[in-house]
C-alpha cells in the first residue's frame, strides 16, 4: 500500500506581480476559478494524496489564506438561522476535520528555494514531503497529480517532480530537465538546467508546480546561495542533490495544467471549470462564441 504523504507545503510569499493592481490586497491564491479560490484546488489535491498537515509559507500580505481556513462563526450562524443548509455546508467543508493547518512566514522573497525552507521546523528531516505551487491548477478526473507522485515516491524509493512537454520554443521559460528513457511515465533525472534557450535545452520536458522530496533537502537549500534572478532557487538544490546521488524522477502526470499565475491562464481554468457546470455550461459556450465573433 502506499504510504500517504503526510505533510504538503504551500510556498504562498511571492509578490503575484503579474495581477497587479488586484494583488496589492488580494493574494494571488484567493483570486477565483468560478466560486472557489485557487488555493482551494491546491488543498483539495494535497488532501486527495493523504495529507493531515498542510503548512503554508505566507508573508504580511496574505493572511486572507488563514482566514479562508478558519471557522467563520457569525457566518456559520446566520446560514443556519436562515436554514440555509447547502451553502452552510459550502462554507464548513473547505477543510475536512482531520487535517490542520500550520502557517510559516517567509520575511523577504528571497525566492522558491527559501520559502520552501522556511517549512524546515515543520516538516523535519525524516519523512518525504509535497509541495504544490497553487497557481499550478492541475485538474484530473482520477487521482489528483500529488497522488500519482507520491505512488511513484513511495514504490520507487524517489523524489519525484512534475512535468511536462512544452513546445521546443518555449523552453527558456521552464526548468527543463535531462533524463534516461522513460519507463511508463517516470524517468530518472540525471540534470536540471533552469530556463534554457531553445537550441541548448536537453528536452522538452518542463517542471511544473507540483514536487516530492526528500527531507534532506532542506540542508541542501541551507547550503544554496543566490541563484538566477538573485533567489534561492529549489532547483538548484536539486541539482545538488542530484549530483550527490540522490534518485529523482521526472513525472508526466495525467491531468491537465492551467497556468494560473499568467492571466491567459487563470481565463482558460474559468472557462474549462464553466463548460463542466451543467447550469452554466450553454450560457458560457454562447458568451465564448459571441467573444469570437
Ligand atoms: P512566481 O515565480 O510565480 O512569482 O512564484 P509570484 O511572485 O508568485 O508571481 P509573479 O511572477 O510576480 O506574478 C512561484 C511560486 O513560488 C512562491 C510564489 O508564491 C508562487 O507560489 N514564492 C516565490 C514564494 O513563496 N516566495 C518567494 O520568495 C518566491
Amino acid at each position: 500500500m502506499t504510504k500517504p504523504l503526510r505533510k504538503v507545503v504551500f510556498p504562498v510569499a511571492g509578490l503575484g506581480t503579474r495581477f497587479l493592481p488586484a494583488t496589492k490586497v488580494v493574494a494571488k491564491e484567493m483570486l477565483p476559478v468560478l466560486d472557489r479560490p485557487l488555493i482551494q484546488y491546491a488543498v483539495d489535491e494535497a488532501v486527495d494524496a493523504g495529507a493531515d498537515t498542510l503548512i503554508f509559507v505566507t508573508n504580511r500580505y496574505k493572511h486572507a489564506i488563514a482566514d479562508y481556513f478558519d471557522k467563520a462563526y457569525e457566518l456559520e450562524a446566520k446560514l443556519a438561522e436562515k436554514r440555509k443548509d447547502e451553502l452552510l455546508a459550502l462554507v464548513q467543508t473547505v477543510l475536512p476535520k482531520h487535517v490542520r493547518c500550520v502557517f510559516v512566514t517567509q520575511p523577504e522573497a528571497l525566492g522558491l528555494g527559501h520559502a520552501v525552507l522556511m517549512a524546515k521546523p515543520v516538516v523535519g528531516n525524516d519523512e518525504p514531503f509535497g509541495v504544490i505551487l497553487p497557481d499550478d491548477l492541475i485538474w484530473n478526473e482520477g487521482p489528483g497529480a500529488l497522488r500519482q507522485m507520491a505512488k511513484v515516491a513511495h514504490d520507487e524509493d524517489a523524489g519525484v517532480i512534475a512535468v511536462e512537454e512544452v513546445p521546443h520554443e518555449d523552453t527558456d521559460k521552464y526548468g527543463i530537465v535531462a533524463t534516461d528513457e522513460a519507463k511508463g511515465r517516470s524517468a530518472r533525472i540525471h540534470h536540471m538546467v533552469e530556463k534554457p534557450k531553445p537550441a541548448d535545452a536537453p528536452s522538452n520536458l518542463a517542471v511544473v508546480g507540483r514536487y516530492v522530496l526528500p527531507g534532506r533537502i532542506f540542508q541542501l537549500l541551507e547550503e544554496t546561495t543566490p541563484g538566477a534572478g538573485g533567489e534561492i532557487q529549489l532547483t538548484d538544490a536539486i541539482d545538488r542533490l542530484l549530483k550527490g546521488d540522490g534518485k529523482v524522477l521526472a513525472h508526466r502526470f495525467e491531468g491537465t495544467r492551467f497556468d494560473c499565475g499568467s492571466k491567459v491562464g487563470l481565463v482558460k481554468a474559468t472557462i474549462h471549470f464553466a463548460l463542466k457546470d451543467p447550469k452554466l455550461a450553454a450560457a458560457v459556450h454562447e458568451a465564448v462564441a459571441a467573444g469570437r465573433a
